[in-house]
């Protein structure tokens, strides 16, 4: 099979070598010259540290590095089986994109787009026939991350979706079916991990550090919310809050925080800026946690029952199936626990009890408790 790939980013290379790696015959294109000799540059660097390191034979990574070709001619793409999509974040670019590479590739070929958050249905618009476009969203780092969700758009066949997630299934990946709505399961459920925190912060309940021990030590997360933030980038995670809080119409309960946003304006990012919630410099001090039992067990069930009121009101709005959340939550951000079996396991009307309580106390959107954890006693 023969798979286009168009970016050659973080994201593209990414897919690239995973496509690569079961065999497939890979294309990238990339407008940017000097991207795709970093790019491939790159990908050599990565398959030789594999060799060395004994995780691949040396025939296997010169096997499959000659699996990709490099190019910056869209005319490449026309053997394509399936073309992924991973350029800049923007839909009228993405757009223009895809009504140029459906002249060049043949007709049964899919078109996909790894967006994080753009309408799938609205680049499927831009095509003569909409019905082969599809939304194929990987994890970063795509050749570790094991989650895809794989996104219908209004206009995609029956027969696209089985087909693009035969081919994703049969690169070892765990694929979850995601309506076509802002932040699709992860990026949308995942949000008051985030924002819940730094609300806990704002408020002055706890500091940084006693947050993020209390969802470490008590709740099995691997990293705190600040940890994360900092790792993924405030750049980068701000933009996902904005984005999903401007999709879902402004609804307050997804709207960012200043907190986050004067980081972005001191581009204080995180670690690759040596400065984010927590100062990466050599000679930083860093303070202990409070690490007080019934504080640290508040923080924790504040932030997940957040997290399990979101989790289950995307169920009750069918974005997804039951099982495809926990997997999609298990293994797109790697929680410790699906949060629909996280909301058994404490008791829904405990759920319900604290949300009430947050919600009593602030009158605000984002504590509204989903219908669903009224109307059910188990998931
Ligand atoms: N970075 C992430 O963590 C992540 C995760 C999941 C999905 N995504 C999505 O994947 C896509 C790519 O993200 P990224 O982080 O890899 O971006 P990136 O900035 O690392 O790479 C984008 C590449 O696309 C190229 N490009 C731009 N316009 C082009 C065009 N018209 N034709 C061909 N090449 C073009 C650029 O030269 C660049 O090399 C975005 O839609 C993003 O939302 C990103």
């Amino acid at each position: 099979m023969t798979i286009g790939i168009i970016g050659c980013g973080t994201m593209g290379a990414g897919i690239a070598q995973v496509a690569a790696t079961y065999g497939n015959k890979v294309v990238v294109v990339d407008t940017n010259e000097m991207a795709l000799i970093q790019a491939s540059q790159r990908m050599t660097n990565t398959i030789e540290k594999l060799i060395a390191k004994g995780k691949m034979t040396e025939e296997a990574g010169n096997a499959l590095l000659q699996q990709i070709t490099w190019t910056h001619q869209q005319d490449a793409l026309a053997e394509s089986n399936m073309v992924i999509e991973a350029i800049v974040e923007n839909v009228s670019i993405k757009q223009a994109l895809f009504s140029s590479i459906e002249t060049i590739v043949n007709d049964t070929c899919i078109l996909a787009s790894n967006t994080s958050s753009l309408s799938i249905t609205s680049i499927a618009s831009a095509c003569k026939n909409p019905t082969r476009v599809i939304g194929i969203h990987f994890f970063n780092p795509a050749a570790l991350m094991e989650l895809v969700e794989i996104i219908p758009a209004l206009q995609t066949s029956s027969e696209t979706t089985v087909r693009a997630k035969s081919i994703i299934d049969s690169w070892n990946k765990k694929t979850v079916l995601a309506k076509d709505t802002p932040g699709f399961i992860v990026n949308r459920i995942a949000r008051p991990f985030y924002s819940e925190a730094i609300r806990l912060y704002e408020e002055g309940i706890a500091g940084i550090e006693t947050i993020d021990y209390a969802l470490k030590t008590f709740g099995g997360f691997k990293m705190g919310p600040f940890e994360l933030m900092d790792l993924i980038g405030h750049d980068v995670n701000y933009t996902v809050t904005e984005t999903v809080w401007k999709s879902f119409y402004y609804d307050s309960k997804y709207i960012p925080s200043f907190t986050q946003k004067r980081l972005v304006e001191a581009c204080w990012f995180g670690r690759k800026s040596g400065r984010g919630f927590y100062d990466y410099s050599e000679n930083a001090i860093s303070q202990e946690p409070n690490i007080d039992v019934t504080l640290c067990n508040d923080i924790l069930l504040r932030v997940l029952v957040m997290l399990i009121n979101e989790a289950a009101h995307a169920l009750y709005l069918n974005v997804a199936s039951k099982d495809d959340i926990e997997l999609a939550m298990t293994k797109g951000v790697n929680y410790p626990k699906g949060l629909l079996q996280w909301a058994n396991d404490i008791g829904i009307e405990n759920v319900v009890n604290k949300l009430d309580e947050l919600y009593n106390l602030y009158h605000e959107e984002r504590y509204k408790c989903s219908p669903i954890l009224r109307k059910i006693i188990q998931f």
